[in-house]
């Protein structure tokens, strides 16, 4: 009898709501994204991520970012942990900690990142309301491999996301939301199931 394919086992960093962790347990479990979901890390202990964690049935890590001398001490103790789930990607869906060379060469183009907007435009912490502030027409989603610099890594997936008139943060970052949570699965199953490679250090290929 032919061996079952080992599935990726994936850890999701999260930070805040956890909105796109949950759309990506759901896909993976009704087997629309081919993976297994092995545990939810979290760096702060009041994130609503830990609700979702625990109805999903997904394990969960927290580790305190405050008991740890500085951000290598804290990284290796991260490494540490998801060695024991036997971590091969790792998925930040909102996770607001930079990750430090150190870590990205431990997972070199296994890291992914989703950013609410078209990148290279409006990188940094409030993409949504930097939109808003600049008076951008359209924005959109990026799931991009992380590299050394802030949203700055190979380009998986972009969707285009018009801003209307009238909207504010809230309805923009709805409507962003909802496309985040469909193009997170379609970027995640070409980075597992079909060969790709990175052209340049900057350009994501798919070769099949
Ligand atoms: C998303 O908008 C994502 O693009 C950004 O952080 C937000 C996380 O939302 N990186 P959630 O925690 O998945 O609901």
């Amino acid at each position: 009898m032919a061996k079952a394919k080992r599935k990726n086992r994936v850890a999701v960093f999260c930070s805040g709501s956890g909105s796109n962790f949950e759309a990506i347990c759901k896909n993976a479990s009704k087997g629309l994204l081919d993976c297994q979901i092995v545990c939810m890390f979290c760096d702060r202990p009041d994130a609503y991520a830990f609700v979702r964690a625990e109805k999903l049935g997904v394990p969960s890590l927290f580790l305190s970012p405050k008991a740890y001398k500085d951000k290598s001490a804290y990284e290796k103790a991260i490494v540490k942990e998801l060695a024991l789930f036997n971590v091969d990607w790792i998925v930040l869906a909102g996770y607001m900690r930079i990750l430090s060379p150190y870590f990205i060469r431990k997972f070199r183009n296994r890291i992914v990142n989703i950013h609410p907007s078209l990148l290279p435009a409006f990188k940094g912490a409030d993409a949504i309301g930097d939109a808003l502030k600049y008076g951008a027409k359209i924005t959109g989603v990026t799931v991009h491999l992380v590299d050394e610099q802030v949203d700055h890594g190979p380009i998986i997936m972009q969707k285009a996301v018009e801003i209307k008139q009238g909207d504010d943060k809230d309805t923009l970052a709805q409507r962003i939301h909802r496309v985040e949570h469909k193009l997170y699965t379609q970027a995640l199953n070409l980075l597992f199931n079909r060969k790709w490679k990175i052209e340049k250090g900057r350009k994501f290929v798919l070769i099949d």
